[in-house]
């Protein structure tokens, strides 16, 4: 059996701030090995083996194995709905996920809302829970233009600094879940590798929680 332990990491907004707190952590990683092209590298101590991922692909690969365990974003947990362990809220990536509309723009009683989302089933169950249709039109990115395009009435997308929002001239009318990044471990490995799971929720406990 393979001694180090498998774990996704999310690229893109995560992937650096989930680095450092890693390094707080004292886990830490060659920046000078972590290119572009080459997907995994291992931490110093050669304890454990990190894989860079979409985020979008983290829960599949640690809910069938592939991988030991996680990092990602609530966001992705509620709009994928695996069966995973979720030992630990890492209190970075804080962000909320927002229903947001062109400044001015009043919704109430508009049937059948366009909604861009890069977060369709999230978005579905939103609405679904509030007697509302809505016409969902997913996205990949960039979804704060939709509206101004003519694409979409409203969008259900993540807010952190609230900049983008701002000079796409939208604003958030609802909020839909607060959101920050987590730990997540495969249910076998929480067997087979307790004893390196244990200690790399240990290791990053601390430091969560060191400022609180
Ligand atoms: C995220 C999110 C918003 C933006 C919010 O997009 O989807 O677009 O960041 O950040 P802000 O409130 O600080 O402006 P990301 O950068 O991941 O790119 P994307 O639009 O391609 O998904």
């Amino acid at each position: 059996m393979r001694d180090a332990l498998l774990i996704a990491l999310p690229k893109g907004r995560l992937f650096d701030v989930t680095l450092d707190l890693f390094g707080r952590a004292g886990i830490e990683t060659d920046r000078a090995e972590i290119s572009s092209r080459k997907l995994t590298f291992p931490d110093r101590q050669g304890l454990y083996e990190f894989v860079a991922l979409k985020p979008a692909d983290v829960p599949i690969y640690v809910e069938s194995g592939a991988v030991d365990a996680g990092i990602v974003g609530s966001d992705v947990l509620r709009e994928f709905d695996c069966d995973l362990y979720e030992p630990l809220d890492l209190r970075i990536g804080v962000c909320t996920l927002v229903v947001a509309a062109p400044a001015g723009v009043t919704l109430t009683g508009q049937q059948h809302l366009r909604v861009a989302t890069k977060y369709p089933r999230t978005a579905t169950r939103f609405f679904a829970e509030r007697n509302a249709h809505a016409h969902i039109v997913r996205l990949e990115g960039s979804v704060e233009i939709a509206p101004l395009l003519g694409l979409a009435d409203v969008i259900v997308d993540l807010v952190e600094t609230g900049r983008t929002l701002r000079e796409n001239g939208l604003e958030p009318v609802e909020q839909v879940a607060r959101i920050s990044a987590k730990l997540v471990v495969n249910r076998t490995a929480m067997k087979t590798r307790n004893a390196a799971v244990r200690t790399l929720i240990a290791s990053l406990d601390t430091v969560v929680y060191e400022d609180s």
